[in-house]
């Protein structure tokens, strides 16, 4: 049943078959229901001219007490088949004579009934009566009773069924030609259609078209459409397979490990690399199969933020290892975007692992040369530093011999030179014993060990200091690199200005400037050199950059941005190259616990504002 009703061809044959049917019986049974009542009222009007007839010709017999005349006379409704008895009746209601098709051996006379009591029904298999008075000269003389079957009806009736029948054939037939023209007509293009649709569906074959039905009615509008329609998606589908051809193309020449996931974060495909890097098969990595490539003791902290990012759509970025096809662990920077359908609702996750192992061990390899570079700088500032109390020790001590009466003087003098290179070397080892673990660490202090350092070489260019340090400066740190810091930032200052030059040191408690506001301590280090330009901005903290020609390395910078980091600090930069109040200042802010501020990545990052011009530096 339900597969009939699936076709439009067999639904438009039923529903013409049964319209037709519906339209044959009704008429039949509206004519058949007329005729049928007019033929009973025909027969009985008959009956009543045949019942007047033939009383009337027993009169006589009853008026002459004649029954036998009366009997002879009924006779004569042998004539009409359906009359089953007939009889006289005298006026009391007795029996005078009767007539009977069939008379049985002892047949008794039926009781006369009277016309109130004759019920002539529809029934087909009920006698029907009729009662009626014989009169003569206005006197009545006696009753005829007829009974007759209903046989005349009966035949009537089942030749109307067998035409019935006929007719309802003959529509059925003429109603199946004309659903199957109709079917031609109307289904068959509708069918076709379907069809055509089904194998599109089926196969996801564009390229298919439903035949045109040649007419221009609705139908043919209809496949026209449809087919224009699949000329669309065709177009559109293989615009998309080539660009799908172009995105996989590109997605597997790429460098780094690719992967989509869906937006319940279940992946659903790997780039090529990612195979010949993991040596795992699609089948393995399928779902959430990736995690038996990644190490066992960062999975559950990478798990716990990919299920954030699944939750909240908001990008993940996280650096972690991935095992090889050999065994062995890499590390790469995981980074994860969503991809949002026009509602703004993740539809995909496209994600990217860069191997940065040998990025991170070329900045290693860096930062130990940069090491080494400072270390060189470092020596000949020393050297530099303590070359002249040596000259100075040298001569009082040859004044000291030369005149011993002064000798006191001279070796009290000599003294302080000591003390001052014994200051020099205190300050130069700090560099080197750095702590394994973050200690309390005084920047204040700090500061004032650097000027000392290179306190010979301001005075060389008549620099002029201002110092501003406050108590309570102390942060958790390295030494050492606070040390660096300092020191690179008050050389390139020293760099930066000409004679008579102003620089600035300031260390004080204060909150930091933007995100968390955490507590900690800011280093400004000001001076009025020649500057930094907007083009120069751009590059200053990158490894290499210099504009110091044959003397610098340009590694001061990205080093010390590197630091920064390290303590989880922020570093900002305001400069400006107008003349007559041309100048830089460098701000770092030093969170006061290391811990506290151990954040994700992002945040933790130092910040340079590469804002030249911003303000005068202060
Ligand atoms: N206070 C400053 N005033 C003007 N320019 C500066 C200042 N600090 C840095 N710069 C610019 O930034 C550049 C990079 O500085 P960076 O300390 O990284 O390298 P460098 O000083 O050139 O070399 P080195 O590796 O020896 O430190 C400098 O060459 C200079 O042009
Ligand atoms: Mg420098």
């Amino acid at each position: 049943m339900f597969r009939f009703w699936n076709s439009v061809s067999r639904k438009l044959t039923l529903l013409t078959v049964l319209a037709s049917a519906t339209a044959v019986v009704c008429a039949s049974v509206a004519f058949f229901a007329f005729d049928l009542s007019i033929s009973k009222r025909d027969m009985l009007q008959r009956l009543h001219v045949q019942a007047a007839i033939i009383g009337y010709s027993c009169v006589t017999p009853l008026v002459f007490n004649d029954p036998k005349a009366a009997k002879n006379t009924l006779a004569a409704f042998r004539a009409a088949r359906h009359v089953q008895f007939a009889g006289v009746y005298t006026p009391s209601g007795e029996f005078f004579a009767g007539y009977w098709r069939h008379q049985g051996p002892n047949q008794r006379p039926p009781r006369l009934v009277s016309r109130s009591q004759i019920r002539n029904r529809w029934l087909l298999d009920s006698p029907f009566e009729l009662v009626q008075a014989i009169v003569f000269e206005q006197k009545v003389v006696g009753t005829i009773y007829i009974q007759f079957d209903t046989q005349e009806l009966t035949a009537r009736f089942a030749s109307y069924l067998a035409i019935l029948a006929l007719i309802m054939m003959a529509s059925l037939i003429a109603a199946l030609m004309v659903s199957r023209m109709s079917r031609r007509v109307i289904s068959e293009p509708i069918v076709r259609l379907a069809e055509t649709a089904r194998l599109v569906s089926r196969d996801r074959n564009y390229a298919v078209r439903a035949e045109p039905s040649g007419k221009h009615d609705e139908i043919s509008v209809l496949v026209d459409s449809f087919n224009t329609m699949l000329a669309e998606i065709q177009k559109r589908d293989t615009a998309l397979q080539e660009r799908e051809e172009q995105f996989r193309t590109l997605a597997n020449s790429v460098p780094q490990l690719a992967w989509m996931a869906d937006a319940g974060g279940q992946t659903f495909w790997f780039n090529e690399r990612w195979y010949q890097y993991t040596g795992t098969t699609p089948e393995i990595m399928m779902g959430w199969g990736w995690q038996s490539v990644y190490d066992p003791d960062v999975l559950p902290e990478v798990l716990a933020k990919w299920s954030v990012s699944v939750q909240t759509g908001k990008p993940f970025e996280m650096v972690f290892p991935i095992r090889g096809r050999e065994g062995t662990y890499r590390e790469f920077l995981t980074i994860s975007v969503p991809m949002r359908d026009h509602f703004g609702n993740v539809v995909r996750w496209f994600g990217t692992n860069t191997d940065i192992t040998e990025q991170r061990r070329a900045q290693e390899a860096l930062r130990k040369s940069e090491k080494l570079a400072a270390t060189g700088r470092l020596a000949a500032s020393i050297a530099h530093e303590i070359n002249n109390p040596l000259e100075a020790l040298a001569n009082l001590l040859y004044l000291a011999k030369k005149k011993p009466s002064e000798g006191e003087k001279y070796l009290s003098v000599a003294e302080q030179e000591l003390d001052r290179i014994a200051e020099i070397t205190r300050h130069t080892l700090g560099f080197y014993r750095d702590a394994a673990a973050p200690v309390k660490v005084n920047i204040a202090e700090i500061s004032t060990g650097i000027l000392a350092l290179y306190g010979r070489k301001l005075q060389f260019k008549q620099v002029h200091v201002r110092k501003l340090l406050s108590e309570a400066t102390e942060v958790s740190g390295y030494p050492g690199e606070i040390r660096q810091i300092l020191a690179n930032l008050v050389t390139n200052a020293i760099d930066a200005m000409g004679p008579r030059g102003r620089l600035s040191l300031k260390v004080t408690p204060a909150l930091e400037w933007s995100g968390r506001r955490r507590k900690g301590v800011r280093v400004t280090i000001a001076d009025n050199g020649s500057g930094i330009t907007r083009e120069q901005m751009r590059n200053i903290f990158e490894p290499f950059y210099t504009t110091k020609k044959d003397v610098g390395i340009g590694l001061g910078l990205w080093l010390t941005q590197n630091l920064v980091q390290k303590h989880h600090g922020t570093i900002r930069v305001r400069s400006t190259v107008d003349s007559g109040r041309s100048g830089t200042a460098f701000a770092i802010f030093f969170p006061r616990e290391i811990a506290q501020a151990a954040q994700p990545a992002e945040e933790s990052q130092g910040r340079k504002e590469a804002e030249p011009n911003v303000s005068e530096p202060s």
